[in-house]
């Protein structure tokens, strides 16, 4: 009887818990003149991420491999209101860089409360593993091990503040997804990473959030390019899913699950019912367009 009592109050808490954070809203008040770094932000979602906190005041800087598009982007950050826009040129692939933007963002921005880590890259392509080690390297250097460069160069600041660090990972990051194995490593180790210092965080009261976006397929242009043709799965909106990550983060939310429906249910299924979880996600494939 306790142990049903103790249940319920658990599903009550839990419910609760969830209506208050997909009620409360973020306001510009909360987020004006914060300094934001959004990584991968030249176009799709880290895009859209630095033009939501740009309507809301930020101070953003902007980091991607083309200078062209991020140039158009900082001009249209400054259209919509941001305090100031910013970006540096880096590659990813090269950890020295990558040390560099953290760097960078420190010195003209003066500090950090934000830091979007969202680029995607390397080598690996969407089809069937191959052994190419190459690949593998590239993949986990620019999606995972970036990151964790940035995330140190980027952790005194982030102290300073009691800022919050954003990680923009997948499904493929909670359920091994075929035909993306080095993504989906590198989305695990992310994961895995990530919620470790979160407990690290937590025991040392060090006041700095972790937010992880657990995202479904977004219309990026990226991503319907790569797979539009290699699975039968509606994309949700890449302006709404960075509205959400956004405010997870500015409410200092641990994790963010996009779109909720799609990606929850799954989660929470996939320890109890792992071959029927599988079943479900396979029918998604279209193995005819896959190589
Ligand atoms: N779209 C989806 O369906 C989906 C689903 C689940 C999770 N996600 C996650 O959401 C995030 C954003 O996805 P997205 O679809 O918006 O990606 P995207 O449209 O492909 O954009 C990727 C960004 O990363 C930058 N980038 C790529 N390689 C780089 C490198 N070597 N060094 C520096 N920057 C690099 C790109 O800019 P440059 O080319 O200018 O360098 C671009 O700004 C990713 O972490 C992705 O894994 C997306």
């Amino acid at each position: 009887m306790a142990g049903a009592k103790l249940l319920l109050l658990c599903v009550c808490g839990g419910f609760s818990a969830y209506y208050f954070y997909s009620t409360e809203s973020v306001t510009p008040e909360m987020v004006r003149g914060k300094r934001v770094l959004v990584t991968g932000s030249s176009t799709g979602i880290g895009e859209q991420i630095a033009y939501h906190f740009a309507q809301m005041g930020a101070r953003v800087m902007l980091t991607a491999r083309r200078a062209e598009r991020l140039r158009e982007v900082a001009e249209k950050c400054l259209e919509l209101g941001a305090g100031s826009a910013h970006y540096v040129v880096s590659d990813m692939g090269n950890l020295t860089s990558a040390q560099n933007v953290a760097q960078e963002t420190r010195n003209t921005l003066g500090g950090l409360d934000y830091l979007v880590l969202n680029h995607v890259g390397g080598s690996g392509s969407f089809g069937t593993f191959q052994g190419d080690m190459d690949s593998v390297l590239s993949s986990l250097t620019v999606n995972f091990l970036s990151y964790v460069q940035l995330t140190s160069g980027a952790l005194s600041a982030l102290r300073e503040s009691q800022g919050g660090i954003v990680i923009m990972s997948s499904l493929s990051g909670r359920i091994g997804a075929p035909f993306t194995a080095t993504y989906s490593a590198s989305k695990f180790a992310l994961e895995g990473f990530y919620s470790s210092l979160r407990r690290e965080f937590s025991l040392q009261k060090t006041n700095i959030s972790v937010t992880v976006a657990v995202l479904g397929y977004i219309d990026t242009e990226n991503a319907v390019k790569k797979v539009g043709d290699k699975v039968s799965m509606l994309a949700s909106p890449k302006q709404a899913c960075a509205r959400e990550v956004v405010r997870a983060a500015v409410l200092r939310q641990a994790e963010l699950f996009y779109p909720f429906w799609g990606i929850k249910p799954l989660v929470l299924l996939r320890d109890w019912a792992p071959g029927l979880v599988g079943k479900i996600l396979d029918t998604f494939y279209i193995l005819e367009n896959i190589v």
